[in-house]
């Protein structure tokens, strides 16, 4: 399951893949098995397996760097570790959200416990930056990592906070949906061109190209997560809902000021009593679905828009954009 061009997509197959495995055996033995069933390369047991994401953020290290016209092996570091802080990303967020099921398989933390759960994300974190620092203008890539990490984290903790809430504003729901989730998307698309000394002029288009990619990304991420189909999803579907978590789309349909967004709201709140399917018809009704569809699409024009003004190689400016409009296109 893959959002790149098969010529991308086979790169974080046969380089970065690796390239992450052979970081893992840095790591202790407990924290290497929980880190390595995070990624997919094997089961609880150790035994191996075919699992895995979509390889989206390591996709777009790689096209960063050849936008700055580097050889793949200068990028390689970029995509790894992006992907690990990605992954460790994961682990903590299905332990934040009590979810039981990711990429098809039970989630890390309800095979291993929470405890070790949390140290193997800790793990994957230091093995990020391990791999980093030692690149190519690598104090910079890294401080970079770590900028993108502080905003993923408070992303995280506004949405952890906006939960216990009676109501959330749209404005504040995006900036959290940006910071969780644009900021390491972001950071993906500048990593590769940083390690190679890239023009900061291109550095920062690629970022903003990233930035908008990766809004949009969490709002289809929303949108699945009420009207995703499971089998392709690999996620539950509802869970958001049940939860009462506030999401673009909830907020949107709370704040929407239509009968139905008024009738959500009043459900919402009362923390039980409407079945998800319930919730899920007020919200598609205030048409929080179609703006938040809508929303997306005009982050991934405006993000396809921005790449003509940026001096790249046609190739990869074709394929970053192909990349952008399968971000808003997928049912996965
Ligand atoms: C899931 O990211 C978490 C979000 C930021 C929405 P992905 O959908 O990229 O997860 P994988 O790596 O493909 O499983
Ligand atoms: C996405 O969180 C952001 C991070 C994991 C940092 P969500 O909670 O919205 O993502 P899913 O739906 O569990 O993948
Ligand atoms: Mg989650
Ligand atoms: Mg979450």
């Amino acid at each position: 399951m893959t959002l790149s061009t098969v010529d991308t997509a086979d790169q974080v197959r046969s380089r970065v893949q690796p390239a992450m495995r052979a970081l893992l055996d840095r790591l202790d033995q407990r924290n290497r098995l929980v880190a390595g069933y995070q990624i997919g390369f094997w089961d609880a047991d150790g035994e191996p397996a075919e699992a895995g994401g979509k390889g989206l953020r390591p996709a777009l290290a790689l096209l960063s760097a050849r936008a700055a016209g580097a050889p793949l092996d200068l990028a390689v570091p970029a995509a790894v570790s992006v992907e690990l802080v990605h992954t460790f990303s994961l682990l903590h967020d299905d332990l934040i959200d009590a979810d039981t099921e990711r990429r098809h398989r039970p989630t890390a933390w309800a095979v291993f416990g929470p405890g070790p759960a949390l140290l193997a994300g800790d793990a994957l974190q230091s093995l990020a930056y391990d791999v980093l620092i030692d690149a190519p203008n690598g104090g910079a890539a890294t401080r970079r990592l770590g900028a993108a990490v502080a905003r993923l984290t408070a992303g995280q903790a506004a949405d952890l906070e906006f939960e216990g809430r009676e109501a959330v504003g749209l404005d504040e729901c995006l900036r959290m949906a940006a910071d969780k989730t644009g900021a390491l998307i972001s950071c993906a698309c500048t990593l590769g061109a940083l390690i190679c000394g890239a023009p900061a002029d291109l550095v920062a288009g690629l970022s903003r190209f990233g930035e908008q990619i990766g809004l949009a990304f969490q709002l289809v991420d929303d949108l699945l997560g009420i009207w995703g189909e499971p089998e392709r999803t690999g996620k539950p579907v509802g869970s958001d809902l049940a939860a009462r978590k506030w999401t673009v789309p909830t907020v949107r349909a709370a704040t929407s000021d239509t009968p139905a967004g008024r009738e959500f709201a009043l459900r919402y709140r009362e923390k039980a009593g409407a079945d998800e399917g319930e919730l899920a018809r007020l919200i598609e009704l205030s048409g929080a679905r179609e703006w938040t569809t809508q929303y997306a699409s005009r982050r991934v024009r405006s993000a396809i828009s921005g790449l003509d003004r940026l001096e790249l190689p046609e190739d990869v400016r074709r394929e970053l954009a192909n990349l952008a409009v399968r971000v808003v296109g997928r049912d996965h």
